[in-house]
């Protein structure tokens, strides 16, 4: 079977073969459509935003991160498609040109796509609509301005009935699984194949590193571990919640997780990378599982028709190894449900678009001046994401004090050896992590401790 999708209202039919061909490279090198622009190849400046269409709506995403078979059954718009089929500018191209929103032009095209796709969801915070957009030469004030133009416009009909007329396709083949079921199947008749979920990882391997994938399993078709279920007792995600999502379900619990996951890279990396590949992938600065180690999450594996469970923290084992057999695979993350004392601290050079140097999170249980339970957890100060427990001894049972903070401070050399790298050194981590405990405090006793009100 072909991969078969809509480019630019047009249905485009392609052999599979090439399985890890990116978007951006088919769109410039095999379609002549340039207007789509190869920056950084790596999902850093958005030069190359398309808005990809499909059954749950439209979504601002990457191209250079986008594999073909990803967008089987989709609809695609680039920038030569968002005039309409007579010429006719997008108000979004419009308001470009009036409020001068265009210089050199190279960002542009990446601009357009993120606000015409911002548009047609109504959304209008634009700062983070536009956060993986770079621009070097405008400046962001007009781009702003122009987004802020067409806030009242009407979604024009082309894009409206993106959605209402997606190419009706089969199946690709055996390795797009339809749901967990099918994927627990084909991963345990293929354990060595490599699986393919937001790609924001797995894209870089190719883009970067020039790598052969070998047999690749894409997890996109799997709606059920889509899904975010939240009951009175219990919150589960499904692997393949992205970003986004997760975001929508999880501020109203926990606004500070909320609060990092809006800084966690940008809104169309956003859109593409999944909870599931973020703990799977291990790595020492992912930003989900200091969070989800200190609200106790459990993390859910499947392999075949065997399912087991552990606490997340369990999972990493030294860096780049976790507990994770041939054929099983991330089915989903769960936490009980409890009162928010949650607060999740990324420091990164960059406030959007940036990997964290540091990822602290706090969630302390207070009951009558006594600190109660204490579970603490952070990325980048380890080669795992890792529990400070010298730090959480030294507080569990202590009242809850500056002086207990200021003690237990003292400890977290006892638990972390952080590494100098480009991003910090050892000493900055160090005193930053302990630094981090104390803004908690604060924070939790009602001083203003917010670092986002920093004004020159
Ligand atoms: C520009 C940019 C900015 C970024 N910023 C941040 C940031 O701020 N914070 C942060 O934490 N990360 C950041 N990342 C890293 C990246 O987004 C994450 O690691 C991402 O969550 C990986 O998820 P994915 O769905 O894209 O995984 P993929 O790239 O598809 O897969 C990653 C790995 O996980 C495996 N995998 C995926 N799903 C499963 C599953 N269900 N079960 C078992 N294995 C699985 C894959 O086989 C692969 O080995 C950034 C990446 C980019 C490109
Ligand atoms: S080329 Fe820079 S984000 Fe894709
Ligand atoms: S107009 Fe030149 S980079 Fe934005």
């Amino acid at each position: 079977m072909n991969i078969t999708f809509h480019l630019n209202g047009e249905e485009v039919t392609l052999p599979q073969a090439a399985s890890t061909d990116t978007l951006l490279d088919w769109l410039r090198e095999e379609r002549g459509l340039k207007g789509t622009k190869e920056g950084c190849n790596e999902g850093d400046c958005g030069a190359c935003t398309v808005m990809v269409t499909d059954t749950q709506g439209s979504k601002s995403l990457n191209s250079c991160l986008l594999f073909l078979p990803q967008l089987h059954g989709k609809s695609v718009r680039t920038v030569e498609g968002a005039a309409g089929p007579d010429g006719e500018l997008h108000p979004v191209q419009e308001a470009m040109i009036e409020h001068h929103g265009s210089q050199c032009g190279f960002c542009t095209p990446g601009f357009v796509m993120s606000m015409v796709t911002a548009h047609a969801n109504g959304a209008t915070d634009h700062d983070d609509q536009l956060a993986g957009n770079l621009c070097r030469c405008t400046g962001y004030a007009p781009i702003i301005r122009a987004a802020e133009a067409v806030e009242e416009k009407p979604v024009p009909v082309w894009i409206k009935k993106e959605i209402t007329s997606l190419p009706k396709v089969e199946k690709l083949n055996r390795f797009s699984p339809q749901s967990a079921d099918e994927l627990a199947g084909i991963y345990k008749a293929y354990p060595h194949a490599l699986l393919v979920a937001g790609a924001t990882d797995v894209g870089l391997w190719v883009t970067k590193q020039n790598r052969d994938l070998g047999q690749v399993i894409f997890l996109d078709g799997c709606e059920d571990l889509k899904e975010a279920e939240i009951t009175e007792t219990t919150v589960r995600l499904g692997a393949m919640v992205n970003m986004n999502k997760m975001r929508e379900a999880i501020e109203p619990l926990h606004p500070s997780y909320g609060e990092m996951i809006r800084r966690y890279a940008s809104t169309p990396v956003r859109n593409a990378a999944t909870v599931g590949g973020n703990i799977a992938n291990g790595s020492p600065i992912g930003d989900n599982p200091p969070a989800l180690i200190a609200l106790g999450a459990t993390l859910h594996l499947r392999n075949g028709l065997t399912r087991r469970e552990m606490p997340i923290e369990e999972f990493f084992i030294d860096y780049g190894k976790q507990k994770r057999q041939p054929g099983e695979f991330v089915e989903a993350v769960s936490w009980q449900r409890q009162e928010d004392a949650l607060r999740c601290y990324k420091l990164s050079k960059r406030f959007d678009q940036d990997i964290s140097a540091v990822c602290g999170c706090f969630n302390l249980t207070i009951e009558d001046g006594t600190i109660k339970d204490a579970r603490i957890a952070f990325g980048g100060m380890a080669g795992i994401p890792k529990r400070a427990a010298a730090v959480e001894a030294a507080l569990t049972g202590q009242p809850w004090t500056l002086e207990t903070i200021k003690a237990a401070k003292l400890k977290f050399k006892d638990d972390f050896k952080p590494l100098t790298d480009i991003r910090a050194s050892a000493k900055y981590r160090l005193k930053t992590a302990a630094n981090m405990l104390e803004r908690y405090f604060l924070e939790m006793t009602g001083e203003d401790a917010s670092v986002l009100e920093v004004s020159a």
